[in-house]
């Protein structure tokens, strides 16, 4: 299995290849079966060091790759912005650089700029340096272990006894809300599309422009070609009410009101209006579709606290614990891979 695994350091899922999401996920259910029998904490990564290097606030991702490390004995450091040589003038990248030389196997890197993940695994590549790069998220690009650990969800939702991803084929996945700014929303993308999953993008032209179609069949910066050679199709719905109908399930996105610098919405009242999932906007799809929101929420905005508490569909927290295990199995394919 991990013999196709051929990445030095995890930025974005437009990338890899369906071995490469077989490997992660095939590992995730192990870890995660490990866990369910009572088995907290293994030691394959006795004596890696891995460092968790976040610029910008975090609860679940921070903490569950911390958790992740600690689970497979790895050893963990923790960088906190307010407390360190930043202050003084100090790079970001010589940061970085600095827990590199400290012998750091892998860091786990959010920052609320694009790209600044690829800047620092440039730079180490340059140096020749062994250490890994693992993206927790970067500006408006890129969320790659939450599009994992999205995917793992929807293929458990939909196939619970075993772990079967062309389960995906065809189904009609609702992405709902502030696409625009959502590195969460375009690692779906990538994921999803890649197991022929059909996604309808739903929300105001402001915060889903219609070049979003065309997302997954523009290669990126920096990448010749798609590794996937057939892709699901994205279309967009601009009426909740409309599109909830046909969907197999729904993934709301968080209004990302800090990063909102123009004025792209006319009121929250009215978006609220027209797009925050209710009871009943939900009761206009006659099954039990898996409601997912990569956190964290805004009660009340774009989703409503009787889905979140009540509707038994609601797959919040299962994204919340599946992310460990995911977390567990990129921590450890990384560190595989230098062996
Ligand atoms: N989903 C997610 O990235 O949450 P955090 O910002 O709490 O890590």
């Amino acid at each position: 299995m991990m013999k196709s695994w051929l990445h030095k350091h995890v930025l974005t899922l437009s990338n890899f290849s369906i071995d490469d999401y077989k490997s992660v996920l095939e590992l995730t259910e192990r870890f995660k079966s490990l866990n369910n029998a009572g088995t907290k904490k293994i030691p394959a990564l006795q004596g890696t060091l891995i460092t968790s290097i976040f610029f910008e606030d975090s609860t679940r991702t921070r903490n569950s790759f911390e958790l992740a490390a600690k689970r497979l004995s790895a050893d963990v450091q923790s960088f906190s912005p307010s407390s360190s040589s930043l202050s003084k003038g100090e790079t970001l990248i010589d940061t970085a650089l600095t827990y590199a030389a400290m012998g750091s196997n892998i860091l786990v890197i959010r920052h609320s700029s694009s790209h600044v993940p690829l800047e620092i695994s440039k730079k180490l590549d340059a140096s020749y340096s062994k250490t890994s790069v693992l993206n927790a998220g970067d500006g408006l690009h890129s969320h790659p272990s939450q599009g994992l650990l999205d995917l793992y969800t929807l293929i458990k939702f939909f196939s619970p006894k075993s772990l079967k991803p062309e389960i995906l084929n065809s189904k009609k996945i609702l992405i709902v809300g502030d696409v625009i700014h959502s590195r969460v929303a375009r690692s779906n993308l990538w994921a999803l599309t890649a197991f022929g999953a059909d996604i309808i993008l739903c929300g105001p032209t402001t915060l889903i422009p219609e070049e979003f179609t065309d997302f997954v069949n523009s290669s990126p910066p920096n990448q010749l070609k798609d590794p996937i050679s057939s892709r699901g199709s994205i279309t967009i719905s601009r009426s909740l009410e409309d599109s909830i109908k046909y969907a197999d399930a729904v993934i709301v996105l968080r209004l990302q009101k800090e990063r909102m610098m123009e004025n792209l919405l006319s009121s929250i009242k009215s978006y609220n209006e027209s797009y925050c999932l209710t009871p009943e906007k939900l009761s206009l799809n006659n099954k039990d579709i898996p409601i997912l929101h990569p956190g964290p929420i805004n009660r009340g905005i774009e989703i409503s606290s009787r889905i979140v508490d009540e509707y038994s569909n609601c797959l919040i927290n299962d994204q919340v614990s599946n992310g460990i295990p995911t977390r567990m199995a990129l921590l450890y394919l990384l560190s595989k891979f230098n062996d």
